[in-house]
């Protein structure tokens, strides 16, 4: 009779293992436990045991009851009173949930890229203070007192002599003051500007370049310009360089790539011209080299500068500037 008992708690805490249901559980016990129940039959039995077998036979019994009832109780615990639908609940041949992954801003995507760039050339990549001296912003580079830049109506004045940087040149300065030539450096970040329109913000970000070296001509500035062109635009971008003037180059050239719109036909964006502007280039001023040491007869180099949302905006085909400050996620999300 003791193996026909240990057989029994053997088998009930095999379908007590996997029942999942509370109630099911509840009729398992009944039927092993209950009045009627198996153990309980056999528990009756002992009484007609030989006398000397009843003290052993009982005592086991005892004690399988005893384990059955606790772990009948555990069980019964740890179900709860939830009901588990067995059919509804965990397949585990579903696919995950896919989790949300957040990206970077098209913006620094666009800075990123255009280091890549520059840094793949052999530039490298430098930062300066947003918040900025004057001296920085224009003094040094040849912007003198009365030039139209420095009117109240462009710049973010904090006190007299320091403003917030309208552009990324100044860092070019303080680049050559620390440094002797051989310097070729490429310097992003974000600039102030009391503008605010469709077409403005008044902060958005420029990438800064620079190479002073001996014998550096206006040859390796259109080089390393289209070369910077193509690798961003596509290998047949057409592109012009455009006299132009800035106070802290001479030669100075604006770049041009034929529309990405209409191809060069003539639209809206580009005003009919067939040309959209990218960049300000030019071979640094023997000027901004007075202020910080070099010697013009020795040295000369190129600088250049690009407004980072332009540049966006053109390879994305984007006709709103708010859209990068907007934070939609619907345009965000594209990128
Ligand atoms: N700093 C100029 C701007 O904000 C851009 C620029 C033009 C930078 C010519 C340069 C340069 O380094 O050589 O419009």
């Amino acid at each position: 009779m003791k193996e026909e008992i240990l057989e029994l708690e053997k088998r009930a805490l095999g379908e007590i293992g996997s029942t999942l249901d509370p109630s099911e559980l509840e009729t398992l016990r009944i039927r092993y436990l209950g009045k009627k129940g198996l153990l309980t039959s056999m528990m009756k039995k002992v009484g007609c045991l030989p006398p000397d077998e009843r003290p052993g036979v009982g005592k086991l019994a005892n004690l399988v009851k005893k384990n059955l009832s606790a772990r009948f109780k555990e069980t019964r615990d740890s179900l709860g009173s939830g009901r588990v639908d067995v059919g509804t609940t965990f397949d585990v041949t579903l696919p995950g949930r896919e989790p949300v992954y957040g990206h970077l801003h098209p913006i620094t995507l666009v800075i990123k890229e255009v280091c890549g760039i520059f840094t793949r050339m052999g530039f490298r990549v430098v930062k300066g203070p947003n918040v900025e001296l004057d001296y920085y912003n224009f003094e040094a580079l040849n912007i003198p007192r009365d030039h139209p830049a420095r009117d109240m109506q462009d710049t973010f004045y904090i006190s007299e002599n320091v403003v917030l940087r309208t552009h990324t040149s100044p860092i070019q300065v303080r680049v050559m003051e620390t440094r002797k030539p051989p310097v070729s450096v490429i310097a992003p970040g974000k600039v102030y500007r009391r503008d605010s329109d469709v077409s403005h913000t008044p902060m958005f970000h420029q990438v800064e370049g620079l190479l002073v070296d001996r014998g550096v001509s206006f040859g390796d500035l259109k080089g390393t310009l289209t070369s910077f062109v193509r690798q961003m635009f596509g290998s047949r971008t057409r592109l012009r360089f455009r006299p132009s003037f800035f106070p802290f180059t001479e030669p100075s050239a604006e770049v041009d790539i034929l529309c990405v719109l209409c191809g060069g036909k003539g639209c809206r964006t580009c005003s009919q011209t067939g040309w959209l502007e990218i960049l300000g280039s030019g071979m640094v001023d023997p000027e901004v080299y007075r202020f910080v040491d070099y010697d013009a007869d020795k040295y000369t180099g190129f600088a250049f500068g690009m407004g980072i949302e332009r540049i966006a905006m053109l390879k994305y085909g984007i006709d709103d500037i708010q859209l990068f400050f907007r934070n939609d996620i619907r345009f965000l999300r594209q990128f």
